[in-house]
């Protein structure tokens, strides 16, 4: 979380600019919150250049609960095209059988997940009711550097992305996608936030058997409100839009400078590591994340001692997920250079003194 927002929801969390209450004493449906919620609305959309044909939603569930919530929207229980770049991928694919049939028409699952397999190869359906990706793999740090261009691929399904753990540190291109979803948590804002964001003419093909709150449809009729919606989390992730709105790089602002820092910042902990022989990334340059970088020390015998260092240092939460091993750093937007800078610094002084 950028420090600003957490200072500012600290000084107003007795009393939201004089209404006498925090927010999270208020009613959802009183204008406090309407207009909190309209701001933050309105700031995500100007934020990411949504345009006026896609709905905002704020919705519960997280990305696992997206996972079955988006084919119970868009599958119309037919075929769904998966496209597994990693871990948070195959689980939508997963689950996503419960509710529809579903077809891999690409995976990077033989080189464990360290390469992009390319659009040219995948083996699009012609009857898909949509294709799925995960544009950035949060475990394996894979991301889409570009998202694929669909129709130029021959398939007519609108693309449905979960940027869960990216949004907001690139551009989308929406004209390539028909929905996207994600958790607050990585990038927006507490947990208990789900961001989806679709298109309209997807709405209005929910299953039968797809809950009314978790019906698009419904949720976007009723502005977000059709049951309490995550009033603190849309409050704390509209601070963040305003935050990101106002960031600048030279003459780039909002999330077009919050690209440039994320190169910027992502460049110099690849090049740290790919200069290392004491170091690793195993994926392929052309699909490494920016936001998420897992790497390995070559003797993985030291690992508990790095790990040790660096809580020192004060560098947390460098422990890589377990399916993976090793170490990641997750240097997601509130992330400054000198954060990534001084995990630098650590790595070399650990490698100078152990190598
Ligand atoms: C890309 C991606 N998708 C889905 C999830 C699962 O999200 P949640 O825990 O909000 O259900 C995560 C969580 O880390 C993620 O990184």
């Amino acid at each position: 979380m950028p420090e600003a927002v957490l200072q500012r929801a600290a000084a107003e969390m007795l009393d939201w600019q004089g209404s006498g209450m925090s927010v999270m004493e208020m009613s959802h449906r009183g204008k406090e919150f309407g207009a909190i919620c309209a701001q933050a609305e309105a700031d995500f959309r100007a934020l990411l250049a949504v345009p006026e044909h896609f709905h905002i939603l704020f919705m519960q569930g997280g990305g696992l609960g997206e996972n079955a919530i988006v084919p119970m929207n868009l599958s119309r229980g037919s075929k769904v095209d998966f496209v597994i770049t990693g871990s948070w991928s195959a689980k939508s694919q997963k689950e996503a059988l419960r509710y529809c049939k579903s077809h891999i028409a690409a995976s990077n699952a033989d080189s464990q997940h360290t390469q992009m397999p390319a659009p040219s190869t995948w083996q699009l359906s012609d009857d898909a009711s949509y294709v799925h990706l995960c544009s950035n793999e949060t475990i394996h740090g894979v991301e889409f550097q570009e998202l694929p261009d669909l129709a130029a691929l021959g398939s007519k399904a609108p693309l449905v992305i979960d940027f869960s753990s990216h949004v907001a540190s690139r551009p989308v291109d929406w004209t390539r996608v028909g929905l996207a979803f994600g958790g607050a948590q990585k990038n927006l804002g507490p947990a208990g936030l789900t961001l989806v964001i679709v298109r309209d003419d997807l709405l209005g093909h929910a299953l039968e058997i797809c809950p009314s709150a978790f019906n698009y449809r419904i949720v976007a009729d009723n502005k977000s409100m059709y049951n309490t919606p995550p009033t603190w989390g849309i409050y704390i992730a509209g601070l963040t839009f305003q935050w990101l709105r106002q960031q600048a790089e030279g003459a780039l602002t909002g999330v077009a400078a919050m690209e440039q820092r994320n190169v910027a910042k992502a460049r110099l902990l690849y090049d740290f590591i790919d200069a290392s022989p004491f170091y690793e990334n195993r994926v392929a340059p052309d699909c490494r994340s920016r936001m998420n970088i897992p790497f390995f020390l070559k003797d993985e015998s030291r690992n508990e001692a790095f790990l040790a260092g660096a809580r020192e240092a004060g560098l947390l939460q460098l422990k890589g997920h377990k399916s993976v091993g090793g170490m990641r750093a997750s240097i997601y937007n509130a992330m400054p250079l000198e954060g990534v800078q001084a995990l630098v610094g650590y790595m070399r002084e650990f490698e100078r003194s152990h190598a």
